[in-house]
């Protein structure tokens, strides 16, 4: 009886058991294709989009070249549409030959000789999500398998055509399968966004044990609505959702669209300044052969990806809503912060927005902090806790602070 017992909880520990790889300890960092390039699979009559080995290898040269790869962005993911439509006659994904004639180990090669890693996209269900052959719950190990095989360093494991309850098993199963292989595979699930991104449909601290990050919302697409929507819900349900995240497991509100065509300057940097608060992956769908200058200084902004990269890792919050102004928080190591005052506005005058480090609840060193405007790139000066101070805010734009106590040495960045 004492024996039967011990075998339940060790067959049940064994289902879920936690995802131990060490991975994203700060938030993940890279580029993907999906947002910009899609299922273009037309080699032929659109070589420079088209989702193929060339593209991937160029964008993996200019992450080396124009610096993103020493900054953190160092994950380089292939989304849908890389397969045949059917597996070889053992059972595996096989890539398109025309697409990826290397194959996707010698793709890894590439891009691991240039201190890159190689994301991968699968689906549990019958088919991705673009109409690929899909990983079903008796796929799983051989899929696990054969990514660990090629040396893949992420998958994003999304979920269109499978139902709850398959979700239910598949994802654990997956990460177990992973875990199984021995190489470490950062593993993204999609699982909370197809069943509504809340609880009590979605369980947060399972996902914790199980993912190092999920998609919890809609697909972003090229525009401000699109990103306004989903700061909006972000904001709306972060209770449920900040207690989530921390080192190894993030939340993901999708891909960063800054340098494609749907953001201006202003709201470009909206983007970066919340998803900073938020503690979520930096993964970037653009074209880094013909991005602007502009956007390119603000992806590479090194104070905003040092407060992304915060080591404690403690996911920030929407503090205040006062009319179109959003003010945003997020408390970092040694007592650092960082402040997004995000106006919300299509009223073109700038919103003056006055406060004071006190208001925002920051009033520990009563010597004061040193403030910094992000994007700016500019040191403000020490302030007092209860010393007002006003910004102008732009329209869709925003106006990030990073605040560090005054006893600690001029920020280098
Ligand atoms: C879903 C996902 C997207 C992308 C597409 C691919 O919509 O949410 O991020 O992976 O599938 O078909």
């Amino acid at each position: 009886m004492h024996l039967l017992f011990v075998g339940i909880v060790l067959a049940l520990s064994s289902l879920v058991s936690s995802l131990d790889n060490g991975l994203v300890r700060t938030p993940p960092m890279g580029w993907m294709t999906w947002e910009r390039y899609r299922c273009d699979i037309d080699c032929e009559d659109d070589p420079e989009n088209c989702i193929g080995e060339d593209l991937i290898k160029r964008i993996a040269d200019k992450m080396v070249d124009s610096g993103w790869r020493d900054l953190g962005y160092v994950y380089i993911s292939i989304d849908d549409c890389w397969t045949l439509k059917a597996r070889d006659s053992s059972g595996r994904l096989q890539p398109d030959p025309k697409r990826f004639p290397s194959g996707i180990k010698a793709l890894a090669d590439y891009v691991h000789a240039r201190g890159l890693k190689l994301g991968i996209y699968a689906d549990l269900g019958n088919y991705t999500c673009g109409g690929y052959p899909g990983t079903t719950l008796d796929n799983i190990k051989i899929d696990a398998e054969t990514f660990a095989k090629w040396e893949v360093d992420m998958l994003k494991f999304d979920g269109c055509y499978s139902n709850s309850s398959e979700k239910a098993i598949g994802y654990p199963k997956m990460s177990a399968a992973l875990n199984a292989t021995g190489r470490p595979i950062l593993y993204s699930c999609s699982w909370p966004a197809y069943e509504g991104g809340l609880p009590p449909k979605v369980n947060y601290s399972l996902l914790g044990e199980i993912c190092n990050m999920w998609r919890n919302y809609d697909d972003i697409q090229d525009s401000w609505e699109s990103v306004l929507n989903i700061i909006e819900w972000f904001a709306e349900n972060q209770d449920n959702l900040q207690p989530a995240a921390g080192p190894g497991r993030w939340n993901d509100p999708d891909m960063l669209i800054v340098g494609d065509f749907g953001l201006s300057y202003e709201q470009s940097k909206s983007q970066l300044a919340i998803w900073a608060i938020l503690a979520a992956p930096l993964i970037m769908s653009n074209d880094l052969m013909t991005i602007s200058e502009d956007s390119k200084e603000l992806l590479q902004n090194r104070l905003m990806i040092y407060i992304n990269q915060d080591p404690l890792g403690k996911q920030g919050k929407r503090i205040a809503k006062v009319g179109c102004l959003e003010v945003w928080l997020r408390e970092l190591a040694d007592e650092q912060y960082a402040v997004a005052v995000l106006n919300t506005g299509t009223d073109g005058l700038p919103k003056r927005f006055t406060t004071s480090l006190a208001e925002l609840s920051i009033t520990k060193c009563t010597f004061g902090y040193k403030l910094y405007n992000v994007f700016d790139k500019e040191y403000l000066g020490t302030f007092k806790p209860e010393t007002a101070f006003q910004l102008p805010v732009n329209p869709s734009g925003v106006v990030m602070l990073f605040v560090r106590p005054a006893a600690l040495a001029y920020h280098p960045l």
